[in-house]
């Protein structure tokens, strides 16, 4: 279990490198070594976050950026197969830090609190990171999209490999009874997936998990919907594809797609 805290609170104006790291350090840094000390096949591997990394608090800027990340890390851990679970923990009474400062009240809003928090990381556990609805981190989103950054992540080679397998499935339609054609268009969706949820497309995605293993939110998966439709030819709606299985499945599916779409022409 991972419980490291410092806090070293002041307005953000006068937060300098001393204050942000010593907030900081304990958990990205502390976390990340434990992330590299302990064996893989760990039972469990718990993190104490704050709901403060949700919220934000004011003179906590490094405090919360600190719990923000440990929240983002355990998703990190999942997503490589290994334990991890954070636990955005609201005030704590009679024990821990807040429970020396006698002085400091309880907020008559923290249980308030800690159900929006509550509702808000079930989003987040999906991988509805508010960041992601903020119109700040919408350039981001478009530069993924742009050609110019796609030609950066290693993907784009499958990304032409997939231009390949429709050029040849034009010329012969025989290309989809092969049973690797299934596997192409999966590769393909998984990599899409991972560029939209932000990850790159760099890293190899398990053809067996779903999109919402990947945390495909609505939003996203309308953006998986249109691009579908755009290589494919084909329509699929969002709904079908969040309830459309594992990548594999969805694989299957667009050459299902497709062998329907070249059958109808002839
Ligand atoms: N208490 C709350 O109301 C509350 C609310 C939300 C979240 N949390 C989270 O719950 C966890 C535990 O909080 P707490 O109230 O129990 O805090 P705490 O009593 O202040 O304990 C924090 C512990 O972290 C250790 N630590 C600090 N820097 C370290 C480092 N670099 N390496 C190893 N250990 C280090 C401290 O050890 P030393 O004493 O030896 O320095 C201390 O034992 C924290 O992660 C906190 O963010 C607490």
């Amino acid at each position: 279990m991972q419980l490291a805290m410092v806090l070293a609170d002041t307005a953000v104006m006068n937060m300098d490198i001393e204050k942000w790291n010593a907030a900081v350090n304990p958990k990205v840094n502390g976390t990340w070594n434990l992330h590299e000390a302990l064996p893989a096949d760990m039972d469990f591997f718990v993190i104490a976050s704050s709901l403060s990394g949700i919220f934000g608090n004011y003179g906590q800027a490094n405090y919360a950026a600190a719990n923000a990340f440990l929240d983002a890390f355990a998703q990190f851990r999942q997503s490589k197969g290994l334990a991890a679970s954070t636990v955005d923990l609201g005030v704590v009474d009679e024990i821990g830090f807040r429970n020396q400062l006698s002085q400091m009240r309880v907020s008559e809003q923290k249980n308030n609190q800690l159900l929006h928090g509550i509702l808000l990381k079930t989003g987040v556990s999906k991988g509805q990171y508010i960041w992601k609805r903020d119109v700040r981190t919408a350039l981001s989103h478009v530069r993924q999209q742009t050609p110019e950054a796609t030609t950066t992540n290693r993907g784009v080679k499958n990304g032409s490999g997939m231009k390949g397998f429709l050029s040849a499935v034009q010329d012969n339609q025989e290309v989809l009874h092969d049973a690797s054609s299934a596997h192409v268009t999966a590769t393909e969706i998984a990599r899409q997936v991972s560029i939209y949820t932000m990850r790159g497309g760099d890293e190899e995605v398990d053809l067996g998990m779903s999109l919402q293993d990947l945390g495909v939110d609505s939003l996203v998966s309308i953006e998986v919907r249109n691009w579908w439709k755009q290589t494919f030819g084909a329509d699929v709606t969002a709904l079908q594809l969040m309830n459309g299985g594992s990548f594999m499945d969805l694989g299957k599916k667009a050459v299902d797609q497709l062998k329907q779409k070249y059958l109808m022409k002839k």
